[in-house]
């Protein structure tokens, strides 16, 4: 299957790819929501959330999913990129749920997604930052979980006294 086809084809439970400039604008505003994330973004993160989405719009990698929730408003995204080592490690770069729509299986479908995409594109894995502060127990459970590493850890990476965690999932072109 080529990546085109693994991001257009429709298919029930899976996440939307965000395709148009609507979509992308939709995506930023949610992931600039205030409270979304249990510590502040960076300047670089904010600036990322403005740029990529869009970015990603007919890329020939980069990548950027959501979901809906039962009123039609968009609870769940996930945003990722070739790495720029462009050597099949694709990382990602934006993940959450609205506080409202957790715990319902949205992460798990949006990463499970994702890995699917990099095998389809014979990609080698995915590598994940995220905060070791303790708001985000949520998430280290989930990697944990879904079979991700824990391989490394930055002290005072985001702001001082914030230390990033770095995991990482092998993937093969035969499946994730
Ligand atoms: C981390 C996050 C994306 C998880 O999304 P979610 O849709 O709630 O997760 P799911 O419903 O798919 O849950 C999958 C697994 O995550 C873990 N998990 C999710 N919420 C949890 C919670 N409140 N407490 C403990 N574990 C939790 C569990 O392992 C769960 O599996 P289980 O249902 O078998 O117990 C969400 O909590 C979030 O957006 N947090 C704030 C932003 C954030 O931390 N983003 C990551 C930055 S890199």
């Amino acid at each position: 299957m080529t990546a085109d086809a693994y991001k257009n084809e429709d298919r029930q439970a899976d996440p939307a790819h965000v395709t148009t400039r609507e979509e992308a604008e939709a995506v930023t505003e949610f992931l600039l929501k205030p409270g979304l994330f249990g510590t502040p973004l960076t300047p670089g993160e904010t600036a990322l959330f403005r740029e990529l989405p869009l970015a990603s719009v007919g890329h020939p990698h980069d990548t950027c999913w959501y979901f809906r929730n039962g009123d039609d408003r968009l609870c769940a995204v996930l945003g990722m990129r070739h790495h720029h080592n462009h050597t099949g490690i694709y990382e990602v770069y934006a993940f959450a749920v609205d506080p409202s729509s957790r715990y319902q299986g949205f992460g798990r479908r949006l990463l499970t997604c994702g890995l699917q995409y990099i095998a389809s594109v014979q990609g080698r894995g995915m590598i994940v930052d995220t905060s070791a502060h303790p708001s985000y127990a949520p998430m280290h459970k989930l990697l944990d979980s879904l079979k991700f590493a824990l391989v490394g850890r930055f002290p005072d990476f985001y702001y001082a006294g914030e230390d990033t965690l770095w995991y990482y999932h092998a993937v093969n072109s035969g499946g994730s």
